[in-house]
C-alpha cells in the first residue's frame, strides 16, 4: 500500500480504483448516516480523511487503533482536503483503549510530553520536526555533495576531549570481567588499555581524513556532559562538521558555512512541514518568521561579519551609553561573549546572522590556528575562528582554520596543559605533508530550532537527553 503522502501527492488512480491505506485514527466524527475519520501514518502533516456512508464499518474505530482501510480516492467536497477515502473495508489491526489513550483532542503539555516521549511522535509537531530533520539532512548532503565533499563515518567511542572543556563522558564496560585480561596491575583495567570517552566532536578525526581526501564531511551524534540547563543544550546532540585541506582562507570557511545554510533555508522555503511547525504560532508571527528566514536566504551576500574586537567595542558601547548598563556581564576584551552579547548582536545591532571572527586564543581550544598579526598591534594573541550567531538564538556554528605549524602546535599544547605523547598522531599530520586546512561544526538541532521556531532543542530531537533526564 502506498503511504498517505504518496496517495495524496501521486497522480489520481483511476476513478473506482480501490486503493488501501494503513495509519492510525487521529479523530473520528460519527453523524446520524455517514462517519468520518483521520488517518494518519506520520508520512506528511496531512492527514486522510475517510468517509464511511456504511456507519457500521466506523463502530469499531476509537482514536489511536491502528487500521488498514480499502477503498475508493474521491475529491472532497468538504472544506480542509482535497481528497477523501470512500472507505468499503476497514480492518482494526490494533485497537486502542480510549479510556486510558492519552493523546486526546486538547494539546498535551511540554512537559508532560518529555516525560512520555515514547509517544511524543504522534503529536503534530514532533511529527513535523522529525520529517524536518528529515528533509535537512537530505538537503545538506546535496549541498556537500554539490560541493565535492566526502561523507564519512568517524568514530563515537575515542580517547580524546576534542574540545578540551571536560565535558566527556567516560565509558566502561558494565561487568568488570570483560576488561581485558592483559592488564596485570593493581589500577582499574581499562577494556581499552586506555580511557574512552563518547566524542563531543569527530573534528579531529575528520582532519586526518581531510589529510588524504581533502574534503569531508560527517553528520554525527556527539555527547556532552553539559551542566547547562537550556534550551540550547542536549548531552547528546548530532553535529554537522566539514573539514577541508588547502585553505587558509578565513573567509572561505565563512562562505561555505553560509552557502550551506542558505541552500538548506531556500530548500524549506516551502516545506508543508515548516507551515505545519509555523503555525503552531499566532498568523502574524508564523508569517513574519517566514519572511525572516527567507530575507537570510535571500540576503545580498555575504552576511555580516565582524571580528571579535569589533564586536567588543560596539557591546561595549552599546553597555556604555545605556542608563544602568545593557547587560549583566559588561563586554570586556579577554572575556567570552556571553548568550547576552551573542543575542544582541544577531537580534538587535546585525538584525540578522553575524559571523564573528577571530576570538583571543585563551578562550578558545588548542586546535585553532594563531593569527600572526591582530588589528591594534597585538602580536598573536587571536586565532583565525568564527562563531555564527543568529537571531532569536545565538550560537549556531563554530568554526576554524587549524594551527598546521608543528612548533606552533605543541606550544598550544603545552599552553592547553596537554600531554604531547597523547596527540603524537595529530601532530604527525602536520608533520607527513601537512596542508594548511580548517573546518567547523553547526549544531543540528539548533538549526532546526531556529527554522521552525520550536522553542528549545529538546523538541527537536525524537529522544532528547540532559543532565537529569533520559528517559527510555
Ligand atoms: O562550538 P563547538 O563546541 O565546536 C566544536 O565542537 C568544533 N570541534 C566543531 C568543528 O570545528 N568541527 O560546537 C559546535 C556547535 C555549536 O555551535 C552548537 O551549535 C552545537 O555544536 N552544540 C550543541 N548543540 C546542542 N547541545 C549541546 N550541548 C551543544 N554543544 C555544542
Ligand atoms: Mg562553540
Amino acid at each position: 500500500a502506498p503511504t498517505i503522502r504518496q496517495l495524496l501527492l501521486s497522480p489520481p488512480p483511476p476513478p473506482a480504483a480501490c486503493v488501501a491505506v494503513n495509519g492510525w485514527v487521529k479523530s473520528i466524527r460519527r453523524q446520524k448516516k455517514v462517519a468520518f475519520a483521520v488517518i494518519s501514518d506520520g508520512s506528511s502533516d496531512a492527514g486522510l480523511q475517510a468517509v464511511f456512508t456504511d456507519i457500521n464499518l466506523a463502530k469499531n474505530l476509537t482514536n489511536g487503533a491502528s487500521v488498514r482501510l480499502q477503498g475508493t480516492l474521491a475529491d472532497s467536497p468538504g472544506a480542509g482536503q482535497e481528497k477523501e477515502l470512500k472507505v468499503s473495508e476497514v480492518e482494526v489491526l490494533g485497537e486502542c483503549d480510549p479510556e486510558r489513550y492519552p493523546m486526546q483532542k486538547q494539546a498535551l503539555t511540554v512537559e508532560y510530553l518529555r516525560d512520555h516521549c515514547h509517544l511524543r511522535a504522534r503529536t503534530r509537531e514532533i511529527g513535523a520536526m522529525l520529517r524536518l530533520r528529515d528533509s535537512t539532512t537530505r538537503a545538506i548532503h546535496g549541498y556537500f555533495e554539490d560541493n565535492g565533499f566526502i561523507h564519512v563515518h568517524t568514530p563515537i567511542i575515542t580517547s580524546n576531549d576534542c574540545e578540551g572543556a571536560g565535558e566527556t563522558f567516560r565509558i566502561a564496560p558494565s561487568s568488570s570481567d570483560a576488561s581485558t585480561s592483559s592488564t596485570s596491575d593493581a589500577k582499574p583495567s581499562e577494556y581499552f588499555n586506555h580511557p574512552a570517552y563518547l566524542t563531543v566532536s569527530s573534528q579531529l578525526h575528520l582532519e586526518a581524513v581531510a589529510s588524504a581526501i581533502s574534503r569531508v564531511y560527517a553528520l554525527s551524534p556527539c555527547f556532552r556532559a553539559e551542566r547547562s540547563q537550556t534550551s540550547r543544550h542536549l548531552a547528546e546532540f548530532w553535529m554537522l562538521e566539514a573539514e577541508w585541506a588547502f585553505t587558509s582562507s578565513l573567509t572561505e570557511l565563512c562562505d561555505v558555512v553560509e552557502h550551506a545554510i542558505r541552500h538548506v533555508l531556500r530548500t524549506h522555503a516551502a516545506s508543508p512541514d515548516m507551515d505545519a511547525l509555523w503555525k503552531q504560532h499566532p498568523a502574524a508571527t508564523s508569517e513574519a518568521k517566514r519572511a525572516e528566514l527567507q530575507s537570510y536566504a535571500d540576503a545580498p551576500q555575504p552576511w555580516t561579519r565582524l571580528t571579535y574586537t569589533d564586536a567588543v567595542d560596539v557591546l561595549a558601547a552599546h553597555h556604555a551609553q545605556t542608563p544602568g548598563g545593557a547587560f549583566v556581564f559588561p563586554p570586556a576584551w579577554g572575556s567570552s561573549l556571553q548568550s547576552e552579547h551573542e543575542r544582541w548582536l544577531a537580534d538587535t545591532y546585525v538584525r540578522g546572522p553575524v559571523f564573528v571572527t577571530d576570538y583571543p586564543a585563551a578562550l578558545k581550544p588548542f586546535y585553532m590556528r594563531l593569527n600572526d598579526s591582530d588589528r591594534g598591534g597585538k602580536e598573536r594573541q587571536t586565532v583565525a575562528c568564527f562563531d555564527l550567531l543568529v537571531p532569536g538564538m545565538g550560537e549556531l556554528v563554530g568554526g576554524s582554520l587549524r594551527e598546521e605549524r608543528t612548533g606552533l602546535l605543541e606550544a598550544a599544547l603545552e599552553r592547553h596543559g596537554l600531554d604531547k605523547a597523547d596527540y603524537a598522531w595529530y601532530l604527525d599530520l602536520r608533520r607527513y605533508g601537512g596542508a594548511p586546512h580548517g573546518g567547523f561544526g553547526l549544531g543540528f538541532e539548533r538549526l532546526i530550532s531556529w527554522m521552525s521556531g520550536i522553542e528549545s532543542v529538546r523538541e527537536c530531537i525524537a529522544m532528547p537527553r540532559w543532565a537529569g533526564r533520559m528517559l527510555l
